[in-house]
């Protein structure tokens, strides 16, 4: 394959946004917008990335400092400047460029893949990305010609009303030639309804001088949603989590209801288990077969929870691993903690993980018993086949098939109450 350089496009200014930093770092699903397409433009195997700023740039660069090059735009003056900007990292370079928005963070991997692959094998010099919208209103419009060829981006505020009708609308994202880009966006000007320079431009330039152009129609829309508002942060948190709840469930995880489920990124789950609603698992997190998750569970990174596992509701697992057939039903904080496998953790179990300064382990041996409310202090191991009583404050190791009580003996005073209530009376 020939090199690939990715640009993407962080400038703008997120005023609908009501932010004090640029638009492109808030999260979606733990993640900043702008953190994932860099992710993508890795993923499709980028030589180079380069980010244009502007707006709030001290934010992006916070974010991504060490795994992209950064360029300024100083004056926000349209698509075709900000790509202007990125000049220097292109001069001299054969292949690709794909030029990627900050806030446009949900297009897979497979259709970048396909955009590149398409201007390869059919050779076009620009190869864009475009979709078929019920309404295009506010969109750039794909003019193409009688043979079906793109010739012409037209924006919405320069369009004819002929053109306006037309459904089929720029996405933005484009895989171009780099040294025919090049050429082309020197000969952009600002003498258009918004007196921007666009990058759109380019198309009609490449066309005119008989340069093959083409287009990919994305198959899902949602894939080249951006974000505007906190409105379209909440959409595309949603398109996100129904995306990634689908591939689960397609691999054979029951998911009681995607709406109130959330899975983040590269969560592996295996077949059978089943997911009750108000759980979250996140990034990362490694889950068997045929286990049950909640409800009202919260899984955090870090976590591996073997074959048969239960983890029940009200049950927060931090860096923990509970072992094939081991069981959590309820009320539990385990972090940082390894237990065994057929293990039962009572109700209101908690590890005391931290001691204000650092965060210690806590290991719990095959089938030992945990009862209910114990406070295992970490560091602290508990060994094979135990059994600690309820309400246990667990600061010592317990050997391997002990019963291990840590709590002081009941003491019951005798007829204390009628004694004591009628002295109150007095
Ligand atoms: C652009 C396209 C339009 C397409 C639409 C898709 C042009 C001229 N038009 O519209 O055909 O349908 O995207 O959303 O390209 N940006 C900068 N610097 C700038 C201007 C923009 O970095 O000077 C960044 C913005 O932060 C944003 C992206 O480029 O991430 C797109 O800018 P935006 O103003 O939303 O797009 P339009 O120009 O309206
Ligand atoms: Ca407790």
């Amino acid at each position: 394959m020939e090199n690939i350089i990715t640009v993407i496009m962080a400038a703008g200014k997120g005023t609908r946004m009501k932010t004090n930093k640029s638009k492109v770092v808030h999260k979606i699903y733990g993640k900043e917008l702008v953190t994932r397409v860099v992710d993508l433009a890795e993923r499709i195997g980028s030589d180079e990335i380069v980010a244009v700023v502007g707006h709030q740039k001290e934010s992006v660069e916070e974010v991504l400092k060490g795994r992209v090059k950064f360029v300024e735009q100083k004056e926000l003056l349209g698509t075709g400047h900000a790509l202007m900007q990125a000049v220097p990292y292109l001069e001299g370079k054969k292949g690709k460029v794909v030029i990627l928005y900050g806030d446009v963070p949900l297009i897979r991997e497979d259709t970048l893949r396909k955009l590149i692959n398409k201007s390869e094998t059919e050779s076009e010099y620009a190869t864009l990305l475009t979709a078929i919208y019920d309404n295009p209103t506010g969109y750039g419009r794909i003019i193409r010609d009688i043979d079906g060829r793109v010739t012409e981006i037209v924006e919405e505020k320069d369009a004819t009303d002929e053109q306006r009708k037309i459904r089929e609308i720029n996405s933005g994202i484009y895989c171009f030639d780099i040294p025919e880009l090049l050429l082309a966006i020197k000969e952009i000007t600002p003498n258009n309804a918004q007196g921007e320079y666009y990058l759109t431009d380019v198309i009609k330039i490449m066309s005119e001088k008989g340069l093959k152009t083409g287009a990919l129609i994305v198959e899902d829309n949602t894939e080249i949603l951006g974000v505007n508002d906190r409105i379209q942060l909440e959409l595309l948190t949603r398109v996100l989590r129904m995306r990634i709840n689908t591939e689960h469930m397609k691999n054979g995880v029951t998911i009681e209801d995607s709406n109130c489920t959330y899975i983040y990124d590269d969560v592996k789950i295996g077949r059978d288990t089943v997911i009750h609603p108000n759980t979250t698992i996140k990034d990362g997190v490694v889950i068997g077969e045929n286990c049950e998750i909640g409800p009202n569970a919260y899984i955090r990174e870090g976590c591996i929870i073997e074959n048969n596992a239960k983890v029940g509701s009200f049950v927060e697992l931090k860096k923990t691993k509970v072992g094939e057939g081991s069981k959590v039903p309820h009320l539990s904080y385990m972090g940082d903690c390894e237990i065994g496998k057929n293990v039962n953790i009572g109700c209101g179990t908690i590890t005391c993980n931290y001691d204000g300064a650092e965060k210690h382990k806590t290991k719990i041996g095959d089938d030992s018993f945990i009862g209910s409310n114990v406070n295992l202090v970490a560091p602290v191991n508990v060994g094979k086949n135990v059994v600690v009583a309820a309400g246990s404050t667990i600061t010592d190791d317990v050997p391997d098939n002990a019963l291990s009580i840590a709590r002081q003996r009941q003491l019951n005073k005798e007829g204390w109450s009628i004694k004591n209530k009628k002295t109150k009376k007095k």
